[in-house]
């Protein structure tokens, strides 16, 4: 039967799809007031308030109560914010605060639906490269650089001392005594910072691409006082740097690169030999039919098409995608060089793995 043919079309698994895009449609919209919600604070300060009406939470704020009773809405139709239409008073529950705050640190769900607007902001040109190929820079995504370093003070500043770093053994140690660190791809530099604050015996490098993240990092160093880091715009695909670091890491930078094989083996030619890479990357496979069963599989592919693979495309890359995933990752790792390689997971972190791996 061909596709287009309604005769023999299981109207019950019609429907129960049907079902399903009504809550594609509902949560989409959720996650734009999610967003909106965060950016504006709101669920910081409604976390603080009691039962409070529109006007309250709005006065609170400091926001127009109009547009504030409207997101009310959608937060209570979408089961977010408790209504009481006696009293006309909304409130937010402690166990969604816990998930929405900015206090919630690694918890935040909020910090990551700003995404979905971040990429809305390219939709067309990403369109244009589904017809004509090629890719779409960095510089035209709107509030990327600030978006990621919120994403990233999430994802690895809130773990990195409980977490992270005991995935290295003895790396600690190594930290407190004194190292030479490099972080490629560095973003805003927060992870930097923090380990530069942290271990002031140890040397720190951040490389980046982007005049603006690198501008952000030195400004972030020098609001804290940080000295023992040093951030520099720089391609790291060509650092031609030889047994300079002892440790190298990359937080969600290798799958963007325009020439990942090559920045692999730079990072390998950068370690002295004994130093340590520590890749956090994206925790899928490189076969989609495994990554039907992950639990952020539609969200990977969506900021892959949206964003890694059409930034890399776009300076004529690889394009390797968001899901390059274990296998291939691997494989690469092991050309470039490393031939230990130990990919670890962490149970609060379902985003990412960590390849952890030594230069013989
Ligand atoms: C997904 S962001 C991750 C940023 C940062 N590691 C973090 O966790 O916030 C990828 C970063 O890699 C940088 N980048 C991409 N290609 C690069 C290259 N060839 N050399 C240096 N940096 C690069 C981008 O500018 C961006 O800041």
């Amino acid at each position: 039967m061909c596709n287009n043919c309604n005769l023999n079309i299981d109207a019950e698994r019609t429907d129960e799809f049907g079902q399903k895009l009504l809550q594609i449609v509902n949560h989409s919209g959720l996650s734009f007031m999610i967003s909106i919600g965060h950016r504006a604070r709101l669920f910081d300060i409604m976390s603080e308030m009691e039962h409070a009406t529109s006007g309250e939470i709005a006065a609170q704020a400091g926001l127009n109560e109009r547009y504030v009773r409207e997101w009310l809405g959608a937060m209570v139709t979408g089961g977010i914010v408790e209504y009481d239409p006696v009293l006309k008073t909304y409130f937010l529950p402690a166990e969604h605060a816990a998930l929405l705050t900015r206090a919630a640190g690694s918890n935040n769900f909020a910090t990551t639906m700003q995404w979905f607007s971040v990429l809305g902001t390219v939709e067309d040109k990403i369109l244009d490269c589904f017809r004509e190929g090629g890719g779409v820079p960095y510089s035209e995504f709107a509030r990327f650089h600030e978006v990621m370093a919120e994403e990233s003070y999430s994802s690895v500043v809130c773990g990195l001392f409980e977490h992270i770093l005991p995935l290295v053994p003895g790396l600690e140690a190594k930290l407190k005594a004194g190292i030479d660190v490099l972080d490629i791809g560095c973003g805003s530099g927060l992870a930097l910072i923090a380990l530069a604050a942290a271990y002031p015996e140890s040397r720190f490098t951040g490389y980046d691409i982007s005049e603006e993240s690198i501008g952000r990092a030195q400004q972030s160093a020098s609001e804290r006082g940080v000295s023992n880091v040093t951030f520099q715009v720089q391609d790291v695909s060509q650092m031609n740097a030889v047994s300079e670091f002892d440790l190298v890491t990359a937080f969600d930078v290798i799958h963007d690169q325009a020439n990942p094989a090559q920045v692999l083996s730079e990072v390998n030619a950068a370690l002295r030999p004994g130093g340590t890479f520590l890749m956090q990357d994206i925790a899928a496979s490189s076969h989609v039919e495994k990554n039907i069963t992950n639990p952020l599989g539609p969200m990977f592919y969506t900021i892959s098409t949206m964003h890694c693979m059409t930034v890399s495309l776009a300076q004529g890359g690889a394009g390797l995608g968001t899901c390059w995933g274990r296998e291939l990752a691997c494989e690469m790792l092991e050309e470039a060089g490393f031939n230990n390689i130990d990919v670890q997971e962490l149970p609060h972190d379902i985003m990412n793995y960590f390849y952890v791996m030594s230069k013989m």
